[in-house]
């Protein structure tokens, strides 16, 4: 998805610029990480600018995202106990989760430049919820559809509704794809999850119902 880079402020322009770089640093381990993370950044700043968002929120979002992926599997899950998280489940089980949570909790000290909303939107991008907003959603999307990704059916089916579907139709896409990924590959499906499903797929019927 090409698109011109809004007309930011110098402000804007330098905290953008900060974040990546200490991004680089963050993740100067995980190349392909970083290239992800600068990729789900652009998407998420062109999806805003197709369904009515702030980009430049949809952009750091973008960027902060997958912070805490320089951690191990492990650590992540030490990190989570100590901040005390609660899935209700072993953490064991939910590892994959838990980055966007425990960056939602470390960073916003480190940048309190950066909007509450950013971090709201970080922290659901791996679980999504039941109350999205459309920076929620349109992090949720781009990182299932950044252009590095490689192809397969449902991506595939998601991109091809960017900007004819409605942005919660193109979520909700999103979020049942990534469902079935991980039914298909027999992973550990987190009963959040399955209870944040139910409430989405009553609110939709509601809506159409009206
Ligand atoms: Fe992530
Ligand atoms: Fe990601």
């Amino acid at each position: 998805m090409c698109h011109d880079e809004p007309d930011y402020s110098v402000e804007q322009r330098a905290l953008i610029a900060r974040l990546e770089s200490d991004l680089r640093m963050q993740l100067a381990q995980k190349q392909h990480r970083l290239a992800h993370s600068l990729s789900v950044a652009s998407c998420a700043e062109g999806l805003a600018l197709l369904y009515g968002v702030d980009p430049f929120e949809a952009r750091l979002a973008g960027i902060l995202h997958d912070w805490e992926k320089a951690l191990s599997g492990e650590k992540i899950i030490a990190r989570a106990r100590e901040l005390e998280i609660d899935m209700g489940v072993d953490l064991e089980l939910v590892a994959p989760l838990l980055h966007g949570i425990v960056a939602a909790r470390e960073l916003p000290s480190r940048y309190p430049e950066v909007p509450p909303e950013v971090w709201h939107a970080v922290e659901v991008h791996t679980t999504a919820a039941s109350q999205m907003s459309p920076l929620d959603m349109v992090l949720f999307v781009a990182d299932g559809i950044e252009p590095l990704r490689p192809k397969t059916p449902g991506i595939e089916e998601s991109r091809s509704l960017v900007g004819e579907a409605t942005l919660p139709d193109l979520f909700w896409e999103s979020f049942v794809d990534g469902i079935i990924y991980v039914l298909k590959g027999s992973r550990y499906l987190w009963p959040g999850t399955i209870d944040t499903y139910n409430k989405l797929a009553a609110a939709r019927k509601d809506s159409a119902a009206r």
